[in-house]
């Protein structure tokens, strides 16, 4: 079926700032806090609430589209068949609870397995990061510059604490030498938030042992627009519908770090 894009992209527009006016009322609520798999993963009424209310725009406005959401309201989702929204309704849910901050709306809209419109809202912040395939990204109304060569040596790579306890993912003593080589490092508890600074140049380089489709799917388009790369940590492509590790990152420090610390 063929797509009306820039309707599409309206419609999703208007339907993420609703949602952020939403988030923003609830602040004054309190919250309803459930854990699914162990005592820090949260969920709140709020990311269920939320997941809801774009399951039930998109079904009314695009019969035909379908859904996969973290919180389970859409589709079961198992190929990349038409045209599939994936959402994440609040990533960042620690940080929502905890700070009331530093979490976003995150999603990917995808046509037979092709990112085609991308969207991160910081609510908080008022920045709503979007790219639409072939015709470029942007910060609000600001466009997004394609993504210059950053040495690895003056690179900031968000990576998080667990990266210190030993696995099996990686050669320790090799992530050691590349920590210390790198300008500085960061994290900010939401993977939206980190990929969509990696797009924004903020950020040069992200790396996470596992994300699911919502969490990249709207940070994989905004990425991909501007000359940026996300794979999984050995350089494959990500499964749409499978949970993988994700390497993010300008393009140059995304290739040194893959030849020199990963393989
Ligand atoms: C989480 C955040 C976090 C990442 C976790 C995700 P959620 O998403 O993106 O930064 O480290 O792996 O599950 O559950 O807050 O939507
Ligand atoms: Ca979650
Ligand atoms: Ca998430
Ligand atoms: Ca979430």
């Amino acid at each position: 079926m063929k797509e009306n894009w820039n309707d599409i992209d309206q419609f999703a527009k208007n339907s993420i700032k609703g949602a952020g006016s939403k988030i923003i009322d609830s602040f004054d609520e309190v919250l309803k806090i459930q854990t699914k798999s162990n005592v820090n993963d949260l969920v709140t009424n709020m990311d269920k609430e939320i997941e809801k209310y774009f399951v039930e725009k998109i079904k009314d406005r695009y019969p035909s589209h379908r859904v996969l959401g973290e919180e389970g309201f859409g589709d079961q989702v198992e190929d990349t068949d038409g045209t599939v929204w994936i959402i994440d309704p609040i990533d960042g849910t620690m940080n929502f609870v905890h700070q009331q901050r530093n979490f976003a709306i995150s999603i990917g809209i995808f046509h037979e397995g092709i990112g085609i419109l991308g969207y991160i809202y910081d609510v908080v912040a008022d920045e709503l990061y979007h790219a639409y395939r072939g015709h470029g990204a942007y910060l609000n109304e600001e466009r997004l510059s394609q993504l210059k060569e950053v040495p690895v040596e003056e690179a900031i790579l968000s990576i998080n604490a667990t990266w210190l306890i030993p696995n099996k993912k990686i050669d320790h003593e090799q992530f050691a030498s590349l920590v210390k080589r790198v300008r500085g490092t960061r994290s900010y508890g939401s993977a939206a938030i980190e990929l969509a600074y990696i797009a924004a140049g903020r950020l040069d380089g992200y790396l996470t042992m596992r994300l699911s489709p919502w969490d990249f799917a709207g940070g994989k388009v905004l990425i991909e627009e501007v000359g940026g790369t996300i794979t999984d940590l050995k350089g494959n492509n990500l499964s749409l519908v499978e949970n993988s590790p994700v390497f993010a990152g300008n393009p140059a420090v995304h290739s040194e770090v893959l030849k020199k610390y990963l393989k």
